[in-house]
């Protein structure tokens, strides 16, 4: 092998960004470096205005992330495993809060750490062979990067408490009939491809309203009602104030398709 191999990788594909863990040997398990990794990654995106969604997949055909990389953590004394889980709230947290949609293009076995990582995104597609679950009470431990929180919010408490408490794993099409994933892929298709196609009217849409949108729901659980009334009302104004709201109100007279700038 020539260079030295990023833990993370990071390609541009027009208007959408791919990432993708790279440590197949590893199960492309999250060790410390990696969660630092994803982080510095996270930050260079958020901060480019030209980017209207990002995929987060994994290296290999077989697994999307195995979690915790176990084999560090057996050499970790609890105060570094502290440190650990406030490392997964710093580094991810982008995952949820950037200012496009982030969705998890799982290309395979997403358990423990790495369902969280998918649950941190705004939405996830599965490789028809993906098996998704939270093994962690059989390890003597609970989920400790937001799946105990995440995942009621997702699925609600009863299907969340079915996959924590008895660590039930699912596959694909489970996942979807729970609602854990949007998409199953098609087995024989690429989940990057189908992902990024699948996400062509966000790619292509009004940035401003999209942006608005995304905000004002994902906002939607985070505070009572009235507040995220106020979320949306403030988000609306961004879009009213908009030329691409005037140019759709003239394509539909025009009878055409809108052509949004972003303004
Ligand atoms: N941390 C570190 N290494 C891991 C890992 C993890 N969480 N999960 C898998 N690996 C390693 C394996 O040890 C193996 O390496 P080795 O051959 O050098 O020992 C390599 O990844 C491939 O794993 P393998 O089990 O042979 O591949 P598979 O495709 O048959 O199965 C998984 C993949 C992810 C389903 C399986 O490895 C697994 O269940 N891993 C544990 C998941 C887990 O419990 N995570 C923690 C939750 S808190």
């Amino acid at each position: 092998m020539m260079g030295a191999v990023s833990a993370v990788d990071l390609e541009r594909r027009a208007s959408a960004a791919v990432v993708t863990l790279n440590r197949p040997d590893r199960s492309n398990a999250l060790d410390r470096a990696t969660v630092r990794e994803l982080g510095r990654v996270g930050r260079e995106l958020t901060a480019d205005a030209s980017l209207r969604a990002c995929v987060l997949t994994g290296a290999g055909e077989r697994v999307f992330c195995a979690g915790a990389d176990l084999k560090e953590r057996a050499g970790m004394t609890e105060a570094d495993v502290r440190e650990m889980l406030d490392l997964y709230r710093s580094e991810l947290a982008w995952l949820g809060s950037a200012p496009f949609p982030v969705i998890a293009a799982m290309n395979g076995a997403a358990l423990g750490g790495g369902l969280e990582l998918a649950l941190g995104c705004d939405l996830r597609v599965a490789a028809s062979h993906a098996v998704l679950g939270l093994p962690e009470t059989s390890l003597g431990i609970i989920p400790g990067a937001g799946g105990t929180q995440r995942l009621p919010r997702i699925v609600g408490t009863s299907r969340a408490l079915e996959l924590v408490l008895f660590g039930r794993r699912l596959n694909a099409e489970e996942a979807l009939g729970y609602g854990l994933v949007s998409r199953v892929t098609p087995a024989g298709t690429n989940v990057v491809e189908d992902t990024l196609g699948w996400l062509a009217p966000v790619l292509e849409g009004a940035p401003i309203a999209l942006r608005a949108a995304l905000e004002a729901v994902r906002g939607a659980l985070a505070s009572p009602l009235e507040a995220g009334l106020d979320t949306e009302r403030a988000a609306y104004e961004r879009c009213l104030t908009s030329e691409d709201r005037r140019e759709a109100l003239r394509a539909f007279a025009e009878k055409r398709k809108p052509v949004f700038h972003g303004r």
